[in-house]
C-alpha cells in the first residue's frame, strides 16, 4: 500500500513481524505509527496530529502524558518496579486496594489485582463458579449473560459475548456455552426474564452484565431501574450477580461507577482500563465479604487458585494511586457532565441524516447509530475521519465518541463537526 510519508525505521523493521488485534491482516491499511501523546492529542510520524475521540479503547481518561501521573510512575520505578504479590506485599497495591473498597459501591470489600480487563473477568467467573462448589452445590456452575455483550477476549470472557453477532462466534464451539438472555426494556420482559431464571438457577452461579452501556456490543444503553430490577431477580433466584465495569467504571457513564446509578452493590465487580488512568496494564476483581467468605476454611482446596505473576505490578498500583489522585483533586465528574451536555447538543443534527438511525448520549459517551451498514463503509469511515484530523474508530454500525475526560469544549467540538461532516460527505 503507498504511504504518504517516509515510514520511520522501527515501522519498516517490524511491520512483517506484527500481527495486529482485530484485523484481517491480508486486507487491513497499515496502522499509524504515533510518536507522541499529550491531552488528548497524537502526533503521527510524519508530523500531523490527530484528537483522539475514544482515548485509546477508552482507558485514558486524564489524556495522554499527564503530568501527575508520568511523575508518580517514574517516581515507583525509583525504588521497586515490580516484585511478587505471592508471601511478599508493597505499599501501593494495599493503598489502592483500601482506596478502591471505600469509594466502590459500599460492602465490596476485598480486592484481587490482575492485568487486564479480561482476566478480571475470568477471576470474577472463578470466584462465582468456586462460591458455589465450595458452598456443597457444585452444579451451579453456568453463567447467565446478554445479547450484544462482551466481557473479553479470554475463553471464559468469549462465552459470555453474544454468541451470534459476537466478535467471537467462530470459536462458539471452543467455549463453555451459557445462557444468553436479552436485556429487558419493559415490565413484561422483565417477567420474561423472571421465567428463564427461575428454570435454570439450580445450574447458574452468576449472572455477568455490563451496567448501564454494553460497549464494545453495540453501545446499547439500558436504565439504572431496569439495572436494579436484574439485580434483584438475582437476589431472588440466589445468583450472583457480577458488574462488569471495565469500560463504564471510573466516571464514563456519568457517575464513578454505573452500579451507583442504580444503587446496587454487585456481589462481584470487575474493574480495569481507566484504573490506571490508561497508562500501564491493571485490573482488579471486587467482592463482597460473602463471596470471600466461602472461600475460607484449613484447606487449600477451597481456595482462589488463580495468580498471574504480574499481578497487582507497582508500577502500575502506583499509576491507578496516581489516577485515583486526579479523581479526587481535579473535577472529573462535573467535566463529564460537561461532556454528556455538549455531546447531546452538538450530535442532535446527526439525527437528521438519512443514514442515522438512532443517536444517544450517556455521561462521557456519545453513539450515532447507522442503518445497515457495510464493513467496508466503517473502514472507509474510519479513514475520512483520518482525513479530518480526529481518531474515532466506528465498528459494527455505531459511530462513537469516547474521549478523555479532560477535553476541552473546542477539541470535542472537532470531534462531533468531524462526524457529522463525514456522514454528510
Ligand atoms: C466490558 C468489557 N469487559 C472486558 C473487557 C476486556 O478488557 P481487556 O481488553 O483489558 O482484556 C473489555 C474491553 O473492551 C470490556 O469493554
Amino acid at each position: 500500500m503507498s504511504k504518504p510519508y517516509p515510514p520511520p525505521e522501527w515501522e519498516t523493521a517490524g511491520f512483517n513481524h506484527i500481527w495486529l488485534p482485530y484485523t484481517q491482516m491480508q486486507t487491513a491499511p497499515l496502522p499509524l505509527p504515533v510518536i507522541s501523546g499529550s491531552g488528548v492529542r497524537l502526533t503521527l510520524a510524519d508530523g500531523r496530529e490527530l484528537i483522539d475521540g475514544i482515548a485509546s479503547w477508552w482507558c485514558a481518561c486524564h489524556g495522554y502524558q499527564h503530568p501527575h501521573l508520568t511523575k508518580q510512575i517514574a517516581k515507583q520505578l525509583e525504588t521497586l518496579a515490580h516484585v511478587m504479590f505471592a508471601g511478599l506485599a508493597h505499599e501501593q497495591a494495599y493503598t489502592l486496594a483500601h482506596r478502591l473498597v471505600s469509594m466502590a459501591p459500599q460492602g465490596l470489600n476485598r480486592v484481587f489485582f490482575s492485568d487486564s480487563g479480561s482476566t478480571a473477568v475470568e477471576v470474577g467467573m472463578k470466584m462465582a463458579a468456586q462460591f458455589w462448589a465450595n458452598r456443597q452445590e457444585p452444579d451451579k456452575r453456568k453463567f447467565i449473560c446478554f445479547r450484544n455483550g462482551y466481557h473479553g477476549d479470554t475463553m471464559g470472557g468469549m462465552s459470555l459475548a453474544d454468541p451470534e453477532t459476537g466478535m467471537h462466534r467462530t470459536l462458539n464451539r471452543y467455549t463453555p456455552e451459557q445462557h444468553v438472555f436479552d436485556i429487558p426494556n419493559n415490565r413484561a420482559d422483565l417477567t420474561a426474564l423472571a421465567a428463564s431464571l427461575k428454570k435454570v438457577r439450580e445450574t447458574v452461579a452468576g449472572l455477568v452484565i455490563e451496567p448501564l452501556v454494553q460497549a464494545a456490543g453495540g453501545m446499547k444503553f439500558h436504565s439504572p431501574e431496569m439495572l436494579a430490577e436484574i439485580y434483584q431477580l438475582c437476589k431472588e433466584h440466589r445468583i450472583l450477580f457480577i458488574a462488569d465495569e471495565i469500560a463504564t467504571g471510573f466516571g464514563r457513564t456519568g457517575s464513578m461507577f454505573a452500579c451507583d446509578e442504580a444503587g446496587i452493590t454487585p456481589d462481584v465487580m470487575c474493574l480495569g482500563k481507566a484504573l490506571t488512568g490508561g497508562m500501564v496494564g491493571l485490573a482488579a476483581t471486587l467482592a463482597t465479604e460473602e463471596v470471600f467468605e466461602a472461600f475460607l476454611s484449613d484447606r487449600l482446596e477451597t481456595a482462589l487458585m488463580h495468580g498471574p505473576t504480574f499481578m497487582a505490578n507497582p508500577i502500575a498500583c502506583a499509576a491507578a494511586n496516581a489516577s485515583l489522585d486526579l479523581f479526587e483533586g481535579e473535577p472529573r465528574i462535573a467535566q463529564i457532565q460537561g461532556i454528556e451536555t455538549q455531546l447531546r447538543e452538538e450530535l442532535k443534527p446527526c439525527h437528521k441524516l438519512e443514514d442515522v438511525i438512532d443517536v444517544r448520549v450517556k455521561g462521557a459517551i456519545g453513539v450515532v447509530q447507522l442503518s445497515d451498514v457495510s464493513g467496508e463503509y466503517i473502514l472507509e469511515l474510519r479513514q475520512r475521519f483520518i482525513g479530518e484530523g480526529v481518531w474515532l474508530r466506528p465498528f459494527s454500525d455505531v459511530i462513537y465518541i469516547m474521549p478523555a475526560f479532560t477535553i476541552s469544549s473546542a477539541e470535542l467540538t472537532r470531534l462531533t463537526d468531524a462526524v457529522f461532516k463525514v456522514l454528510t460527505a
